[in-house]
């Protein structure tokens, strides 16, 4: 056999499994959408605390603590590397150990940038972002564009009818402030 057929034949195989375990790990989820992408390095803890709507895109390394229920609306982007947790652990030393689910609740076509991690309690509003690396703590209200940490709001996502102002791409040259 030529490398090249082996390769193709490897490739198949393994496009194969992920598929094998995308439906299976979708077949575990409280509810799963049509068209949802999840990567394949995204790890879930309490699938079955999880429901996803249409088109719902996951990317790489993201952790997802569903125990106490996350519920993501249709079309919403999350970034690799998120964390969104909906259990805590009582502050009691003699009782850490005992789990509280207090659920998230993230609507559509949010955007949640590299890296976001959102805390047990919060709701999203549709239209949302989260910057790369905010902290959510608070919740959001819709078409809210929040960064930072603790997140803290800076703008409002423009009418879909609004021209975008033109993306500012940093000069290499230009001196760090
Ligand atoms: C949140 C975001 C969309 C805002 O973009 P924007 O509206 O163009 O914002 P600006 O670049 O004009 O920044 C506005 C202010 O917020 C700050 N800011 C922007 N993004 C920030 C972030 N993620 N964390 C902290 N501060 C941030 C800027 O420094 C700036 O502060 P200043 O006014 O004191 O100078 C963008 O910064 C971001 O985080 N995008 C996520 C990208 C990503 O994760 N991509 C993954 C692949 S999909």
């Amino acid at each position: 056999m030529s490398h090249h057929l082996i390769a193709r034949v490897a490739n198949r195989l393994i496009r194969e499994y992920w598929n094998r375990q995308d439906k299976y790990l979708k077949s575990q989820l409280g509810s799963c959408g049509q068209r949802v992408s999840i990567a394949p390095t995204v790890v879930i803890l309490g699938k079955s605390g999880l429901h996803l709507g249409d088109d719902v895109e996951i990317n790489n390394l993201c952790h997802l603590f569903a125990g106490g229920n996350i519920t993501i609306g249709p079309r919403t982007m999350i970034s690799a590397s998120c964390s969104l947790t909906s259990t805590t652990h009582s502050q009691a030393v003699s009782a850490r150990s005992r789990m509280i689910n207090i659920p998230i609740n993230i609507g559509a076509d949010v955007w949640l940038g590299t890296g976001a991690i959102v805390l047990p309690g919060i709701s999203i509003g549709e239209g949302a972002i989260i910057g790369a690396g905010a902290v959510v703590t608070k919740n959001v209200a819709p078409r809210t564009i929040v960064v930072g940490n603790p997140a803290r709001p800076i703008g409002t996502v423009p009418a879909d009818e609004t021209e975008l102002p033109t993306l500012k791409i940093p000069s290499p040259t230009k001196e760090p402030q």
